[in-house]
């Protein structure tokens, strides 16, 4: 049956870099890509649509772009043009990145909204919570504290109490506050919309899809069923979709009130709107693929599989699905999630926040090969939710032992005398020799393990393929051969076996190793390896190239760099490259007095209009002003008051300092402050920009 594959990775948030649990995701996703596309179906090669992208919405991306003094777009822009050398660095070869902020989320969003709305699956209601007056927003449980109800500890979150496990609503705190601002939130009331899970027909339809063999790992299945099973308070509710502004996000579609999707909402419909850009702007079509966006997305044979972490089965199994089957046609709901579980370092569990352990970027910056930790990721890898274990003395041991001891030693040791004695030239395989047939036939099996994603299991098999191989080299000893007299035939017999040996189990490997695969195939003069070459040998005759080092060994000492115990080694010019790159995103060199251009941008300077100036009672020196900073007002108190007299300042343009914490004063809250000069003598001087700037406007 040919196979249509749409494949996605989990999208990560656009407000950190990579770290090794999304490396470990897309490797393994990136693995099961390639090899489907080294398979050919009755009606050619296989074409897999791989596909990622940034998960750009919601209130902590908002929220971290204003920490930094930028707006979101230029915060998540800054992010995802840094995706780039992680992915090229790690061989992921996704057909298209794109970004959940974009036209064709926007759109896809709002369709799958109105649709569910139309099928009476969307209503709205009331919702009451915390509102920070100040900050002027609704507040999410993470961004509220307080005391615990239950044993008065102080600074709790609005979930659960650190100090007695005690869990409650965040209005049950007793002496909230926000963590924004500081201030005392209120209850505030709004309408939210809600999507339906709890309806009958949905709860119906999810019973079935979880059923289906195979669509989903056991352990999945039985999560999932567990959540549909609830009772009681546990019992499945239904799932508040809007957000109230200021949030950064799709616009909830058809209501002239300001509401948005919640980032959740919107966050898997990315998936969609990924590959509705890459079909749009024809880079599909010049991967062969023949039809459109939404012929292929709703066509029967097209298998949609997501690749997740354990963390957001909830929102996979139950939401996801449930949306575009109600949605309708051309949505269809995924044809298998598959889930992985956590990466750890030595038995440490590695926080998604924290993301501590091995920094990806630092190992390619200390030329570390990327394809060490393909495969030994790989090798750690199986179809089950299991954590993952990095290690680095068995990481090491991998590398050195088997990858390169055991795999490339069979090239090393034999094609060495091809080339001085034969010129490169093979003879036909040795009828006799059983083991390139046991090889050929191991084809099969291998690729069942690749599909299934035991990863781990085909590289057992492959490796002890391996050790056959190099038995077979110990026992005909090419060395002593090409010191005996009259021993070229078997010479050149011996060591043409042992390269076809080591060309299949390349092909094996080639998933995993895409980038010593294509070095294998330019040794060998060959044309890119597919699945079926297994059952051909190369023919007697052929010629490869001189034997270049495929591959060093990786050293104690780099992993001591890697984890910050010794210091780092001289690195090579292109990682260079990379390494300056790296460091002019994370932290500009800052020589002693002057600041960086990170630490300038920090600050959030606006043009402000002064629609009102009034004299404060009591306040000698202050003036308290009503600014217009583009759509927004605020209050500054200012003390200018011996320089200007109120009215004279109405209608001018001044330069404010947007993202100054409110400081609360005597006569009320100052949110931010206007720029002035003095100097020793007399007078105080507003900066005022030059004619044409306009409220709201960046000063940079
Ligand atoms: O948990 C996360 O990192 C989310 N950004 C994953 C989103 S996956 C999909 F729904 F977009
Ligand atoms: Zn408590």
């Amino acid at each position: 049956m040919p196979r249509r594959l749409f494949v996605t990775t989990a999208l990560p948030y656009a407000n950190g870099a990579f770290h090794i649990g999304h490396i470990m995701e897309y490797i393994q996703a990136d693995i099961w890509v390639r090899f489907q596309r080294m398979q050919a179906d009755a009606d050619g090669p296989r074409i897999v649509h791989f596909v990622g992208a940034d998960d750009a919405h919601g209130a902590p991306i908002m929220l971290a772009a204003e920490k930094a003094g930028q707006t979101p777009e230029e915060f998540i822009g800054a992010i995802q043009r840094a995706r780039k050398q992680y992915l090229d660095g790690f061989h992921l070869e996704y057909d298209n990145w794109h970004s959940t902020h974009s036209p064709e989320n926007s759109a896809l969003s709002q369709d799958i909204f109105r649709r569910l709305k139309a099928k009476n699956l969307v209503y709205s209601k009331p919702v009451e919570q915390f509102y920070d007056p100040v900050k002027g927003m609704y507040l999410a449980d993470r961004y509220l504290k307080g005391e615990c109800p239950n044993c008065g500890a102080k600074d709790q979150y609005g979930d659960a109490c650190e100090n007695c496990s005690s869990v409650y609503g965040a209005t049950a705190l007793k002496n909230p506050y926000s963590t924004l601002s500081g201030a005392m939130p209120v209850l505030k009331t709004s309408d939210h919309y809600f999507f339906k899970l709890s309806d009958p027909e949905c709860v119906a339809f999810l019973r079935e899809w979880l059923q289906v063999p195979g669509r989903l790992q056991p352990q999945v299945v039985n999560k999932a069923w567990e959540w549909l099973d609830g009772e009681g308070d546990k019992a499945l509710g239904d799932w508040d979709i809007s957000r109230d502004p200021p949030y950064f996000g799709i616009r909830v579609p058809d209501i002239a009130e300001e509401k948005y999707l919640y980032v959740w909402l919107d966050a898997p419909i990315g998936y969609l709107a990924s590959l509705k850009h890459y079909f749009e702007s024809g880079k599909a079509k010049a991967k062969g693929e023949s039809i459109t966006f939404e012929e292929f997305l709703c066509a029967e044979d097209t298998e949609q599989i997501h690749f997740i972490g354990k963390d957001i089965i909830y929102f996979h199994t139950l939401f996801w699905p449930a949306m575009l089957k109600f949605a309708g046609a051309p949505y269809k709901a995924p044809d298998h999630v598959y889930v992985h579980g956590f990466i750890g370092v030595s038995g440490e569990k590695m926080s998604k926040s924290r993301g501590t352990g091995i920094d990806p970027l630092r190992y390619l910056e200390l030329g570390m090969n990327p394809e060490w930790l393909r495969y030994y990721i790989a090798a750690k890898l199986n179809a089950a939710v299991e954590d993952v274990d990095f290690n680095p003395d068995d990481f090491i041991a991998r590398v050195n032992s088997d990858l390169v001891g055991k795999y490339i030693n069979i090239a090393s040791r034999c094609a060495g005398f091809l080339t001085k004695k034969f010129g490169g030239k093979l003879v036909a395989v040795e009828s006799s020799n059983a083991l390139i047939r046991e090889m050929q036939s191991a084809a099969k099996s291998i690729a069942e393990m690749y599909d299934s994603r035991e990863f781990g299991k085909a590289l057992r098999d492959v490796m002890a393929l391996a050790d056959k191989a190099n038995s077979f080299v110990d026992q005909v000893k090419p060395w002593d051969l090409a010191k005996k007299a009259g021993g070229e035939a078997a010479l050149q017999q011996a060591c043409s076996d042992a390269l076809q040996m080591f060309r299949l189990l390349t092909l094996y490997l080639k998933p995993i190793l895409p980038k010593l695969a294509q070095d294998v195939e330019r040794f060998f003069a060959i044309p890119a390896l597919a699945w079926n070459d297994a059952r051909n040998l190369l023919p007697a005759g052929h010629v490869i190239k001189p034997y270049q080092h495929l591959m060093t060994r990786v050293e104690e000492k780099q992993l001591g760099a890697l984890f910050g115990i010794e210091s780092v080694p001289q690195v090579t010019a292109p990682q260079r490259h990379a390494e300056k790159q790296h460091h002019a995103a994370k932290e500009q060199s800052v020589t002693e007095g002057t600041i960086s251009i990170d630490d300038f941008n920090k600050l959030d300077l606006r043009v402000a209009k002064i629609v009102k100036a009034e004299h404060v009672e009591g306040a000698d020196k202050l003036l308290k002003l009503t600014l217009d900073v583009g759509g927004t007002t605020r209050t500054v108190f200012a003390g200018i008051k011996a320089a200007y007299a109120p009215e004279a300042l109405e209608g001018q343009l001044a330069v404010v300092v947007a993202n100054l914490a409110p400081r609360k004063m005597k006569f009320g809250v100052s949110e931010g402050m206007v720029l002035a000069a003095s100097g020793d003598g007399p007078g105080i001087f507003l900066i005022s920009p030059g004619a044409g700037a306009g409220p709201g406007m960046r000063v940079k």
